[in-house]
């Protein structure tokens, strides 16, 4: 087990998401005015969705935060139902009622968009709170591996892997190429919650906590103390015992 790692274990999907929006409210209470790197796909949606009960029943008002989104398809026409940033939208910016969002401009050209948006980041003095989803081959936001510590906000080439899961959300075509927050931009952030829920995501677990930290699995470059590995029991089932200092339940 890696102890340069955080994993708090929890019991099932929903009390990841509900300790995930513990987390975020409590980093909101402290400081207002964070600034907060955005995944969407499938799991931190609950977390999302816990966090936008508390907003509508008036408990937490996320009213300053900026909402930074961590990737997106590259060459959709806006509006287009497969754009991350139409997701992220729906799920996170409307429903918690964000007004201050940084995103990638797909009326510009890729290698323009992904200027800006650095320029955007370093302007609000980078990213707070990195909201992230573990990718089965380790990929973080589009990160495919290989992807070293340094790798830049740019365009990717999906991998098939890739593809493949993400086919699950569309009939139609899945675009083949995304644009990323680079590795440097995630791996950046002053804190980060890697969110990781259900069986299909055993093998991964597993690599993230015990491997050797590696760009052929882009996560296992996530270290120290301000990283909060959030898992469930269905992901972290067979991974061996982690060291009891490691796990806050
Ligand atoms: C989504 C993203 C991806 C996902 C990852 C896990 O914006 O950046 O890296 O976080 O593919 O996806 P799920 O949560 O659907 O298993």
């Amino acid at each position: 087990m890696r102890p340069d790692l955080t994993l708090q274990a929890q019991p099932d999907a929903g009390a990841v998401a509900r300790a995930a929006a513990d987390h975020i409210a409590a980093r909101v209470r402290a400081r207002g005015n964070l600034t907060v790197l955005v995944a969407t796909g499938s799991t931190p949606m609950a977390t999302y969705a816990e966090l936008a009960r508390r907003v509508q029943a008036g408990t937490l008002d996320l009213s300053r935060v900026t909402a930074v989104q961590l990737d997106e398809y590259q060459g959709l026409s806006d509006p287009d139902p497969r754009s991350l940033w139409e997701w992220m939208d729906r799920s996170f910016v409307a429903p918690l009622r964000i007004t201050r969002t940084v995103r990638f401009d797909p009326r510009a050209a890729p290698q323009d968009t992904c200027r800006d948006y650095d320029a955007a980041v370093a302007a609000i003095g980078g990213i707070d709170l990195a909201i992230l989803g573990l990718g089965l081959n380790g990929h973080l936001g589009f990160n495919e591996p290989p992807s070293p510590a340094d790798a830049p906000t740019r365009t990717v080439t999906l991998t098939p892997a890739s593809l493949e899961s993400n086919r699950v959300y569309w009939d139609t075509d899945v675009p083949t190429q995304a644009l990323t927050a680079g590795m440097e931009v995630i791996l950046a952030a002053r804190s980060t919650l890697l969110l990781v829920t259900g069986a299909s995501k055993r093998a991964a677990l597993g690599r993230l906590l015990t491997g050797p930290p590696s760009p052929d699995f882009p996560a296992s470059l996530l270290s120290g103390e301000a990283v909060t590995v959030l898992a469930d029991r269905a992901a972290l089932e067979g991974q061996g015992p982690a060291p009891v200092s490691a796990v806050r339940a």
